[in-house]
């Protein structure tokens, strides 16, 4: 039979390796999912990911599965790295990752990076070679490319990329709000405009408590926070990189009735309830993040409680709100250049 083009890809990834049992592997990732096929080579493999929903499929692989937004922190003295930056990846990301990758290398061990030419992975080689002072192509398989770089002194030849940026928002209830961002994290710019029409609806009483369902750097949260003074906001993102922006964000504007955790917020703690959540979910994930929202806050709302989410196609949407809230609890609340807030309320 033959393989698919990217299944042969990932095995010449690890086969250009060479790796023996016990070699120390420290796993950044193809796209996700290179697992299964280092498991194979009997390899110390350690994956470290940013999105908690990786690692958890990296542990059900039975692979030592790490969340951290600093590789380099978890593991160290490792012989081989690989690295296949996700589609999605922010450039600036993958050069933090790379500064990581070398960091958690012995001296003489190798980073393994792929990518597609159409997808970055020039600029991301270019990147390599400044911080190792070599690279080489090892291989190539349909579009996939293949390079290698060998640590051959203890310090990068470049000093690490530091991609924090910081802004202030003067104009939102609650203001002024001084913001700190990072590549990789959604709309680290600037307040996405989606976000901003959510916030110019969001109905939040002082006393709620509210959740910020995927809460990126926690606009809406850090809003939800001072809008309900005597209340409380819970952020939640999958990404412990958004999260580690959104605590900052919740320390440096000494907010304190709120708190930012890392977790799936798919899966809703049966214990917590909600006055309010607010949300500008991932449309990448469409119902697989969609349907658990609606269905999650369903359950997690107290009586006379709200949803709020804002999105660029409602249609789907509103159909499932309306089949798990009843037909006459969802409509649509605001609508401007192309994004539109729904709500959903449950009955007193
Ligand atoms: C469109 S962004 C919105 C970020 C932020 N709320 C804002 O408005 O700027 C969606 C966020 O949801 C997060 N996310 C995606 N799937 C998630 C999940 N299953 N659980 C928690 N967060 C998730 C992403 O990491 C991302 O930060």
């Amino acid at each position: 039979m033959i393989k698919p083009k990217d299944t042969q890809a990932r095995e010449a990834f690890v086969a250009a390796a060479d790796l023996q049992a016990g070699t120390q592997v420290l796993d950044l990732g193809w796209e996700g999912e290179c697992l299964e096929y280092l498991r194979e080579t009997g390899a110390l493999a350690t994956f470290v990911g940013e999105d908690i929903r990786a690692v958890q499929k990296a542990e059900a692989l039975r692979i030592n599965g790490v969340l951290s937004e600093m590789p380099a922190e978890v593991i160290s003295g490792v012989r081989v790295v690989f690295y296949k930056p996700a589609q999605r990846s922010a450039k600036g990301q993958v050069f933090e990752w790379i500064d990581q990758g070398f960091r958690a290398l012995e001296m003489g061990g190798v980073l393994y990076l792929a990518g597609q030419r159409n997808r970055g992975i020039k600029s991301y080689v270019a990147y390599l070679h400044v911080v190792f002072g070599n690279s080489k192509r090892v291989g190539r398989i349909g579009r996939v490319e293949i390079y290698s770089a060998k640590k051959e002194q203890t310090d990068p030849c470049q000093a690490p990329v530091d991609n924090r940026m910081t802004f202030e928002l003067r104009d939102l209830p609650g203001s002024p709000y001084s913001v700190e961002t990072r590549a990789g994290v959604f709309s680290r710019d600037g307040l996405d405009n989606g976000t901003r029409l959510l916030i110019d609806c969001m109905e939040a009483q002082p006393i709620d408590h509210i959740l910020d369902w995927g809460c990126g750097w926690g606009a809406l949260g850090m809003v939800a926070a001072r809008l309900s003074a005597r209340g409380y906001a819970t952020l939640i993102d999958s990404n412990i990189r958004a999260i580690s922006c959104a605590k900052e964000n919740l320390r440096r504007n000494r907010i304190c009735n709120a708190v930012a955790r890392v977790g799936d917020a798919r899966v809703f703690d049966p214990r917590e309830k909600f006055d309010l959540i607010v949300s500008n979910p991932p449309f990448h994930d469409g119902n697989s993040a969609a349907h658990p929202l609606i269905e999650g806050a369903f359950r997690a709302l107290r009586p006379g409680g709200r949803l709020m989410l804002v999105v660029m196609r409602p249609e789907a949407y509103l159909k499932h709100i309306r089949r798990v809230f009843g037909k006459g609890k969802g409509n649509i609340m605001a609508q401007k250049d192309g994004y539109v807030v729904l709500r959903a309320h449950i009955g007193n």
